[in-house]
């Protein structure tokens, strides 16, 4: 199969290319697009054939649910059982946005899409060739990030293309994607909302809607594999790019110390790279034995953006083993520190 290939200026919709993909979703075909997270590689939600190819294409488990993406409220309304509340509450403050409702599906939701649960994840994207296209194939769009499964996501094109290139009709190329990381998901289906996956929308804003919200612990990133989960995706190791990944967790000082060390000693035997928040001196990391490329990947808001695309492209120049000073667990630090301990082999502490 060979990938069309659609270019549309970052923020603009373009009604003919939009029409094309829309077109492909219509028939059950595979289109991967931009949103203000990551790409997603979406098909239509309604059909199980159509879907069942996602999983397909991705080598994703099939009890891995999908996200059913939307362009107008009152779509949820017919995905899901039931909407409580505090869902209505926070479509209204964070959608369209980079927050993923859970709640009971209705029987119009196939089990393929949610992997057998009797529950829905449902958003509304904030870029505007996402809503462009989900309008005009009239239908919800079913989408996980378009890597291949255990892959770091997507932030551009080139990266669904360099892993699903030739498996999927179509990617829509809109540029770089904003946010980097992947939508916070809350699960509202019980009787106390749990928070599954942390993301730009952060737990104290979901509190400030809605009052106090638990937090996974798989979403602490304490446990990788478990059994049932509340959400079998975050059961696997995840976001990881072929070189090792280690993670160096603790206070901004005595981190990057560690990590610095860290490089420094694994250089000797592998090629390795070293993301620091800020540049180092020339004297902090002393290039003695192997060479180490150092990226200063500045802070979390900063750092979330490029991470993945960093993740790659150091892959690809053979890098074996990356070194990652951790962040500070609060807002968009804490949804990068759970991505960073999935992609890590290994996470030392300070
Ligand atoms: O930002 C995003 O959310 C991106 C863009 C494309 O929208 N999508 C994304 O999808 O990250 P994916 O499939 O890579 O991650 C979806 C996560 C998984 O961890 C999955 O287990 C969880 O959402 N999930 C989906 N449906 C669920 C459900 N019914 N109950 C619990 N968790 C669910
Ligand atoms: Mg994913």
């Amino acid at each position: 199969m060979k990938t069309i290939v659609l270019k549309i200026k970052t923020g603009y919709a373009n009604r003919e290319k939009i029409r094309k993909a829309s077109k492909i979703i219509l028939r059950g075909g595979l289109v991967a697009f931009p949103t203000e997270t990551v790409y997603g590689l979406g098909a239509n939600a309604l059909s199980a054939m159509a879907v069942k190819k996602i999983f397909r294409a991705k080598k994703r488990p099939l009890d891995d649910p999908l996200i059913v993406h939307i362009a107008e409220i009152r779509q949820a309304y017919a995905l899901a059982k039931k909407v409580p509340l505090e869902a209505r509450l926070l479509m209204q403050e964070f959608w369209p946005g980079p927050l993923t409702i859970v709640l009971q599906k209705s029987w119009r939701v196939p089990k393929a899409t949610t992997g057998s649960l009797k529950t829905v994840a449902i958003r509304m994207p904030k870029n505007r060739v996402a809503l462009e296209l989900i309008r005009d194939s009239g239908v919800p769009i079913a989408a996980p990030s378009a890597n291949l499964f255990g892959r770091p996501s997507p932030t551009s094109a080139r990266h669904v293309l360099d892993d699903l290139g030739g498996k999927i009709d179509a990617v829509i190329d809109s540029g770089k994607t904003n946010i980097g990381v992947e939508s916070t998901v809350l699960d509202l289906s019980g009787k106390k909302p749990v928070l599954l996956r942390p993301g730009k929308v952060s737990k104290e804003e979901i509190e400030g809607t809605i009052g106090k919200i638990s937090v996974h612990k798989l979403a602490l990133g304490k446990k990788r594999k478990t059994g049932k989960t509340a959400s079998p995706g975050m059961g696997y190791r995840h976001y990881a790019p072929d070189s090792e990944v280690i993670l160096v967790a603790g206070k901004y000082s005595a981190a990057r110390k560690k990590a610095i060390a860290l490089a420094q000693k694994i250089s000797e035997g592998k090629k390795t790279a070293l993301l620091l928040h800020k540049k180092p001196r020339a004297k902090e990391v002393q290039q003695g034995h192997g060479k180490i490329r150092v990226v200063a990947v500045g802070g979390p808001e900063k750092a979330a953006k490029k991470i993945y695309s960093v993740f790659r492209r150091l892959e690809k120049s053979g890098f074996e083993a990356i070194i990652v000073q951790g962040f500070p667990e609060k807002g968009m630090g804490f949804a990068l520190m759970n991505r960073l301990q999935r992609a890590a082999e290994r996470v030392v502490k300070t």
